[in-house]
This record gives structure tokens, sequence and C-alpha cells, in this order.
């Protein structure tokens, strides 16, 4: 079974996604901890579910490293990212970029759900971008993090057509509505072995 922890900063419907899937006979992974950058709404989510969580706020550390310090202490708190059998780290609306030497402790045990089809629209307006650019399809993105910014080896993507006139808010909706099974599904890949991570062995 394998481990998980993931890591949001808002809403949190994929958060829920996971926890519903994890809830299901059968899945091959269970949800551990959450934690957040901040006292998101989701951690709910995880609370009603009777997983931990816990906040670790960027603002009481002196640098970003010593946040993902004290971030990575956490996970590890939860038996995540360490030992024999590190889990996965699941960055699911997590709305901060991970310092590099969090991303080197825990990649390629790190992903990262993303609203576009990276590589094109990395960043925090990915929606936002996709429109402006005038494009009529974007997507969402499942890939590794590494030290870039949405940079990391893509595992999975899905598209979406971009409706005539339609709002950054509605695009973003239609694009969660197939984000959150796509991340359940990569998960369960991952969980049982189809889905190999890069540098890992098959
Ligand atoms: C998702 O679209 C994620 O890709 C992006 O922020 C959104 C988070 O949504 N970075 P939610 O908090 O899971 O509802």
């Amino acid at each position: 079974m394998l481990k998980i922890a993931v890591l949001i900063s808002g809403g949190g419907s994929n958060l829920k996604a996971l926890l519903d899937a994890a809830a299901e006979p059968g899945f091959p992974a269970r949800i551990v901890a959450v934690g957040s950058d901040t006292q998101a709404t989701g951690l709910a989510y995880a609370q009603a579910a009777g997983v931990p969580t816990f906040v670790v706020r960027p603002s009481d550390y002196g640098s970003r490293e010593e946040w993902g310090q004290v971030l990575a202490a956490a996970l590890q708190e939860h038996g995540v990212g360490t030992g024999p059998d590190p889990g996965l780290v699941v960055s699911a609306g997590l709305m901060r970029i991970l310092p590099a030497g969090f991303v080197r402790l825990f990649s390629p045990r790190l992903i990262n759900t993303h609203p576009a089809l990276l590589p094109l629209f990395p960043g925090a307006h990915a929606v936002r971008d996709a429109l402006a650019a005038g494009e009529t399809e974007t997507g969402v993105t499942v890939h590794v993090i590494d030290e870039g910014v949405d940079t990391g080896p893509v595992l999975r993507q899905a598209r979406v057509a971009i409706l005539p006139g339609e709002t950054e808010a509605d695009l973003h909706e239609r694009i969660k509505q197939i984000e959150r099974p796509l991340l359940v599904e990569t998960v369960r890949e991952i969980a049982e072995g189809i889905l190999v991570l890069p540098g890992e062995l098959g």
C-alpha cells in the first residue's frame, strides 16, 4: 500500500478526489497526512476523513530553504520521504514553489498537478495565460517536480477544449473536472507499478 502525503493551499477538490478514491476498497494507496502553507479551507476534507493535517507557513521562517526543511520534517514525521518505503508526496494545488533542498530530498517521489498542457503555460496563472494567448485547447498535466517551475518530467496529460467566450473561472472548473480523475488514476498507476517514476527501476 503506497503512503501518500498531499500538499494543498486552497479549496482542496483534488485532495477530496484522492481521499474519496483512497476510501474505496482495493485502492492501492492511503493518505497518511495533508499539509499546507496556509490555513487552507481544503484541510477540512482531511480532518473529516480522520487524516492528520499540518500547516507550515513560509512567513514563520527566515528563508524558503528553511521553510522547506521544516515542511520536509513534518512529512517525514508521517513516514513519507524517508526509509526504504518513502511513499509519495502529491502537490495538489500547493501555490508555492518548493525549494531546491526539498525537491532533492523527495524527487522523483514528488508529483504535481498543473492546469495546462506543459511545457505550455507554466506558473501560477496557467488558465489565464492560455486564454490570453488565444488558445483553443488547454488541459492538465501531472508531472514529477524538479528544481524548475513546472518543468519536471510529464507523467500524464489530458486535453480540454476552450469554449468561445469562456471565463477563466469557468474554464478552470472544467479543467478541474478532468484533473481530479487524472490525478487519481496517475496515483493508482504509480502505486500499482504500472507507471514507473523517472530514475526508478520498473
Ligand atoms: C488545480 O487546478 C491545480 O492544478 C492548481 O490549482 C487548482 C487547485 O484546485 N494548481 P483544488 O484546490 O484542488 O480545488
